[in-house]
């Protein structure tokens, strides 16, 4: 079982970004803590981070080729992007919508995302601990 994680626009500066909402711990930390939890689950990782969309949608694509699911921080493309959920779409893998800081209770136009029609799950508002229950929601899904 291998999983892809994809990271958005801005997430390769956490623990510099504002480190109010989105915490001290760098993208490093975030990759370490999700090997970690993985390490007795049977399940290998693909991370990947960028700031422009269509180097996602290159990335998803590439999913298809050997990767069971999709762990996805779509960051800012999140309220604006079209292009991500198509490409989730198009390869039909089950991808969970991950955000560190709970999207309700800030500037409204955060409020919509254009990703979670296109996944099987939206966690958000629990920091770091989302992932981990994305890779649990990816993996009762694959059951
Ligand atoms: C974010 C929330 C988005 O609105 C924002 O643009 C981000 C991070 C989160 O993880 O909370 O870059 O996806």
């Amino acid at each position: 079982m291998k999983f892809l994680i994809i990271n958005g626009p801005n997430m390769n500066m956490l623990g510099v970004r504002e480190p109010e909402i989105y915490g001290h711990k760098t993208l490093k930390d975030l990759e370490a803590v999700i090997w970690a939890y993985c390490s007795d689950k049977g399940v290998d990782l693909e991370f990947f981070q960028s700031n422009s969309e269509g180097a996602i949608v290159d990335a998803i694509q590439e999913a298809l080729k050997d990767d069971d699911g999709i762990i996805i921080n779509p960051a800012a493309y999140t309220h604006t992007s079209i292009a991500i959920p198509d490409a989730i779409k198009a390869v039909g893998l089950p991808a969970v919508e991950v955000h560190l800081s709970d999207l309700n209770s800030r500037e409204s136009y955060r409020k919509h995302s254009f990703t979670s029609e296109a996944c099987i799950a939206t966690i958000m508002g629990k920091g770091f601990d989302g992932y981990l229950e994305a890779v649990d929601t990816l993996l009762q899904a694959l059951k």
